[in-house]
């Protein structure tokens, strides 16, 4: 019989790796020192290296800013270490025991494993959790958080699906994409909504086009080995501007549980135009940033595209015709992530300005700039009637925006899957880029393109948006 209080553990699988270091640790930290974790909760960071308890906290303890003896104290006396193999099954049935004895028998034991690992150890270490029986509900909940990329296409997404789904329930599985975490990607939902007045516009019949951008100014960094195998495509399309699209694009869901929500994504993302490789070729960009091949951990001879743009359509009654134009890149201008949705422009000028008016605007800022634009058109003061584009902006405070990782790991502990993707989501999202990938394979095409870095990107991505639209 479970009882009433629970006991929460989070295994982190891979505790060694960079993951830990730059989000998990701080992550977990700044939830325990701003009260956010349930009491009993504690941490178990697994891996093959040998650490001590203490060494482990100390390695933990330099991935957070500035923190008093207090306040750590506090955090480390919750943090603990063991040393195994995430796939060896015998391994993880000791720390299974060890966490059941440390539980006691008063306290339901609540589990989350975290797979901060390398993609390829997904299913050994899946098969590994399942056989050791740390997977077996019967004293308490057991979630398994994955990092994407979940799968590296349509294919071997579906079986990793099947595999999980074969020792698990759906309920269970936590497909992690950390843009669902950010507090401005939430607001897309709140925006449209908990607002009346922008539904009845959010159409074929109102939107000309939609443009989504997700910006980096900094190259591949320490991550060349990774990057090389997975491209824009792979790192950042099939997952992050895909989940944007699909928080954009949807129906309103009938509530906000986490099955409505999916449903409701799962359902656009579905609806998106399924291409060939020759639609593919005629409407998508590809581009490497000029040095790529001397990064670390890249081949000298690769033609992994570090910018892709594509277009993309959602066959249904509210956006047909509507272009959904996507695009992202390193080693860019900027930093910027920003969906832009622009108006058609009125049917008719009647101030006698030569050439069109302006269009309206609305551009969701994710980041750097996070808050939202509206542009419309005003009158210049003074004689006559000239016209100029203006802005209403709203921006959220500064300092208020959470790691999305903090969200994310509360929210897996506290067992909501409203942010977190679904088998189907992860699947759908494949099918409409997998073409783009086998287009673009080696020697494929569109042309691969170069461009400095620090630059725009490639020209040739403005013609992506048709006649008379441009890049914001
Ligand atoms: C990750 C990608 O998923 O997202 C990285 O693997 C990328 O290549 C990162 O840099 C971008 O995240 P953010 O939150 O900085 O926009």
């Amino acid at each position: 019989m479970v009882s009433q209080a629970r006991k929460t553990t989070v295994v982190i699988l891979g505790a060694s790796g960079d993951l830990t270091q730059r989000k998990l640790g701080p992550a977990l930290f700044h939830l325990m020192n701003s009260g956010s974790l349930p009491d009993l909760c504690s941490f178990v960071g697994v891996s093959r290296s040998k650490f001590s308890d203490e060494a482990f906290r100390s390695t933990l303890r330099e991935s957070v800013d500035a923190v008093s003896d207090s306040d750590w104290a506090g955090f480390a006396e919750r943090a603990s270490y063991f040393q195994g193999s995430s796939t060896n099954a015998l391994s993880l049935k000791l720390l299974d025991q060890q966490i059941s004895e440390a539980c006691g028998d008063d306290f339901a034991d609540d589990r989350v494993y975290y797979l901060a690992l390398k993609p390829s150890l997904y299913p050994d270490t899946l098969l590994a959790l399942a056989e050791s029986g740390s997977l077996n509900e019967s004293l308490g909940s057991r979630r398994v958080v994955i990092e994407k990329p979940f799968g590296t296409d349509f294919e071997s997404a579906r079986k990793l699906n099947e595999l999980a789904h074969s020792m698990m329930n759906e309920d269970q599985i936590y497909r992690i994409d950390h843009y669902l975490g950010k507090d401005t990607v939430q607001n897309i939902l709140v925006f449209r909504f908990a607002n009346a007045i922008f539904e009845p516009l959010w159409n074929r019949n109102y939107i000309d086009h939609v443009q989504i951008s997700v910006l980096e100014d900094l190259g591949v960094e320490n991550r060349g080995t990774y990057y090389d195998d997975s491209g824009v495509l792979r790192d950042m399309m099939q997952n992050h501007l895909m989940q944007l699209l699909a928080l954009i694009a949807m129906e309103p869901p009938a509530s906000s549980t986490a099955d409505a929500l999916r449903d409701e994504k799962a359902k656009v993302l579905s609806a998106v135009r399924r291409v060939d490789d020759d639609y593919a070729t005629a409407n998508s960009v590809r581009a490497q940033y000029d040095g790529y091949v001397s990064e670390t951990g890249v081949d000298p001879d690769s033609s992994t595209a570090t910018y892709g743009a594509v277009k993309l359509f959602v066959d249904t009654w509210r956006w047909q015709d509507v272009p959904f134009v996507l695009r992202s890149g390193k080693a860019l201008s900027r930093k910027s992530s920003e969906i832009s949705i622009e108006f058609k422009r009125p049917p008719q000028s009647i101030f006698g300005v030569s050439g069109d008016v302006m269009p309206n605007r609305l551009t969701i800022s994710i980041q750097p700039d996070e808050g939202v634009h509206l542009q419309f058109v005003n009158k210049t003061p003074g004689a006559g009637t000239e016209l100029a584009a203006e802005t209403l902006e709203f921006h959220f405070p500064v300092g208020v925006i959470r790691d999305a990782y903090e969200r994310l790991l509360l929210d897996a502990i506290l067992g909501d899957a409203t942010h977190f993707n679904r088998s189907d989501e992860i699947e759908y999202s494949w099918r409409i880029i997998d073409p783009f990938i086998n287009a673009w394979l080696d020697g494929g095409t569109p042309k691969m393109l170069g461009y400095e870095p620090g630059s725009f990107g490639p020209m040739e991505a403005e013609g992506l948006l048709g006649e008379g639209r441009e890049w914001i």
